[in-house]
């Protein structure tokens, strides 16, 4: 390795974002674009019967579209083809987008959008995924023998978890401009992660041959997941719209909109059934997973999945079963946010593990420790854990850098504040399986390229989207490195599917590591060919080099990494190249009067590989800490009767700075051998731990569980009530407690 992986350079994208030079979808002027509007349903579920123009309205000055007016086909197909651009003769979730209005001004659009209104005979509507009897996915992961390990067992330890949906609150709400061009093709450009999803949906809805769209990504205010499909959604409408208004049509969601009606994070309820033996050892894992996917698919069967996938936590068990599904239900779609699944089922996993250890006595620390996996072990697929794991590791530092043990002795001391607040300490434990599922990348062959330009430039070409989570300074040094050049002489090409290959969505933690090896493999060829050209070092003959023989450009596609086995049938084999592994120790301080809960100080330990850039690997820790926090104790999405009631940021609340924790990010390198640069997957992988960290640490203040998420200040005083209630039955009954 150079000189240019492993250091902090600054980030590409920051300078401007910092002075505001930075031009978002909603700064861009575009000459003479109308404003466009999205009619909604306003019930679960309904008969659609009409769509109703009031009369009295001067209809000349704007333009309509409805599904009837959409060239190609009706579907923003992501998995399955159910879910329609705009809605037929069923309103299947609330919010859902049913006509479009576009004109010259927004006060017109919005007049335009009032005076429609949507005859409807309302359907009984399914809003409790346990009550749905409809799936778009289902997985079963089975090994060993259940029954024998139950058998085996000498105790049983069963616990049901829940945790609820949660928004992305990207800072920069969703936001496309579609203009018409001039050989009836369309181009769309707009905030957005995964420019091919949107290509593809464009050519679909239109009818457009493919190389008639064209998909370019602005600066993106964030996404964490939230536009890797609704973007999809949002251009096929301003498309539509800028076809019937013949002129480009911008359309940007306020916060309230973007609230009600895009994606959340799956709400899931997990049960868990385990055998646990005197010694601590677990012999049978028996665990069962429903998500609401909401009205349509989404991206819900991959989300499952990886929850699945993850639903053990990282621990040692011969004898394994877990069954999933996604429901489908008359709620407003659910998709992709940071972690994919992982999150809901490794949070039931953790505080699962903390409540076995009580049973058995044993510190949370102490009993993962014993179970935890290491080097050779064998995770629930089948898959033998081979190199890079570092589970024990980011443990033992994490209990290190937060003085757990002794802090927790500090704690059961009792009180702060003559007894007004209780403190207390909890941990968690967790792995994320680094880039796509099984063979999934070897499917999707992403192709990425490092060019030497016309105009003396080397330019590397992926699709890969810079978010705010650094790609666009993490890819350039990976290609410096392996050219021999600064990260400042590479520069990545605009992410316009006109100049980009596909090298797949920037998702599943999956760029630093997958692309980024693509990249450096490039870097090498580019390397090798000019070097052998100029028989001189690539850094002081690339410009001969292009003087002389013009530009070159070298384009590397994805083989698979190597001895991946994955049977997609049954759940078996290697579910991921690698997995990445975190630890975090939560303080927090619990109001007995108020039943809030304070988040004080956060240790984060996170293991991604080498690590490219270790401020912005930080950031990443920081970040996705902080996320976890906020889904932990405070972001709460109210639903009634399939509506958002909290749809506001004055009412959906996220963590500020003075809710923030103080966070220790620390960072460990176990490089992963299967890749050029060594770096596994980062992004999610925070997320998967901060929230049990924090449950436990309320059951180290208060001696509760709570098992629902968030655990708002109402379930934490229910709790505490509980436990009063059943001491004071425990008092009356004469018991010792
Ligand atoms: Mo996505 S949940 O941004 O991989």
């Amino acid at each position: 390795m150079g000189a240019v992986v492993g250091r902090s350079v600054p980030r590409r994208d920051g300078p401007a974002k910092v002075t505001g030079a930075a031009r978002y979808a909603d700064d861009l002027s575009v000459e003479g674009a109308w404003f466009g509007l999205t009619v909604r349903s306003t019930e679960p579920h309904a008969r659609l019967l009409g769509i109703d123009r009031d009369p009295t309205f001067d209809w000349s000055r704007v333009v309509v579209v409805t599904a009837a007016d959409i060239p190609g086909e009706n579907v923003i197909g992501v998995e399955h083809d159910d879910q329609p651009a705009l809605a037929v003769d069923e309103i299947r979730h609330h919010s859902e987008p049913v006509a479009l209005v576009a004109a010259a001004d927004p006060a017109t659009a919005r007049a335009a959008r009032a005076a429609i209104s949507l005859r409807t005979e309302p359907l009984p509507a399914v809003l409790d995924m346990l009550a749905s009897e409809k799936a778009c996915a289902r997985y079963e992961i089975s090994k060993g023998d259940l029954e024998a390990g139950f058998a085996e067992a000498d105790l049983i330890v069963e616990g049901t978890y829940r945790v609820g949906p949660q928004e992305h609150i990207y800072i920069e709400p969703q936001a496309m401009i579609a203009a018409p061009a001039a050989d009836g093709g369309i181009t769309v450009t707009g905030s957005l992660q995964c420019p091919y999803f949107v290509h593809a949906a464009l050519g679909r809805a239109l009818g457009l041959p493919i190389e008639k769209v064209r998909v370019v990504q602005s600066e993106t205010g964030g996404a964490f997941g939230g536009k890797e499909e609704y973007p999809s959604m949002l251009a096929v409408h301003a498309a539509l719209l800028a076809r019937a208004a013949g002129r480009p049509v911008r359309m940007v969601y306020d916060r309230h909109e973007d609230i009600a009606a895009t994606t959340k994070r799956h709400a899931a309820v997990v049960h868990h059934r385990t055998g646990v033996a005197a010694d601590g050892r677990l012999v049978a894992q028996d665990i069962d997973i429903v998500m609401d996917a909401g009205a349509y698919t989404t991206l819900s069967p991959v989300v499952l999945s990886r929850g699945v996938l993850h639903a053990t936590g990282p621990y040692r068990c011969p004898n394994v079963r877990a069954r999933a599904r996604a429901a489908i239900t008359n709620t407003v779609p659910a998709g992709a946010f940071r972690g994919f699944g992982a999150p809901q089922t490794e949070f039931a996993a953790e505080v699962h593990i903390s409540r076995i250890a009580e049973v058995l006595g044993l510190s949370p620390a102490e009993l993962r420790r014993r179970l935890a996996y290491r080097e050779g072990d064998v995770t629930a697929t089948g898959q033998v854990l081979k190199h890079s794991v570092a589970a024990i590791d980011v443990l033992e530092r994490a209990e290190e850098a937060s003085g757990f043990e002794q802090e927790r002795a500090r704690t059961r001391r009792g009180s702060r504040d003559g007894g007004r607040t209780a403190p207390g300490v909890g941990l968690a434990l967790g792995f994320h399986g680094a880039a796509f599922t099984g063979s999934g990348e070897k499917i999707l062959a992403s192709v990425a390229g490092i060019e030497l330009t016309a105009d003396g430039r080397i330019r590397i070409l992926t699709a890969q989207t810079e978010m705010g989570q650094g790609a666009a300074t993490v890819l350039p040094q990976v290609a410096g490195d392996g050219l021999g050049v600064t990260a400042d002489e590479v520069e990545p090409a605009p992410v316009d599917t006109a100049l980009v290959p596909n090298s797949g969505p920037t998702v599943a933690s999956r760029t630093t590591m997958v692309v980024g090896g693509l990249i450096a493999d490039a870097a090498a060829k580019l390397r090798a060919q000019v070097e052998a050209r100029t028989g001189r070092p690539f850094a002081e003959s690339w410009r001969d080099d292009l003087a002389a023989n013009g530009p070159t450009r070298v384009d590397v596609r994805f083989e698979g990494f190597p001895g991946i086995e994955w049977d997609q049938e049954h759940y078996r084999g290697d579910a991921y190249p690698g997995f990445s592994w975190a630890a975090a120790v939560a303080f927090v301080e619990v109001d007995l009067d108020t039943g809030q809960v304070a988040v004080r100080r956060v240790v984060a330990v996170d293991e991604a590989g080498r690590l490219v850039n270790p401020l912005l690997a930080a950031g990443q820790v920081e970040g996705g800490t902080l996320q976890a926090v906020g889904w932990a104790t405070i972001e709460e999405m109210q639903l009634v009767n399939g509506r958002f009631r909290n749809d506001r940021l004055a009412t959906y609340l996220i963590p500020t700075a003075l809710d923030a924790p103080a966070i220790e990010a620390h960072l460990l390198e176990s490089p992963f051998p299967d890749s050029p640069h060594g770096a596994k997957g980062l992004g999610e992988l925070p997320m998967d731990v901060g929230a049990p960290a924090v449950i436990d640490a309320i059951h180290d203040a208060i001696g509760v569980w709570i098992t629902e998420l968030p655990a708002t200040p109402a379930r934490v005083l229910a709790a505490l009530r509980d436990l009063a209630e059943e001491r004071t039955r425990g008092d009356a009954a004469g018991s010792v407690s």
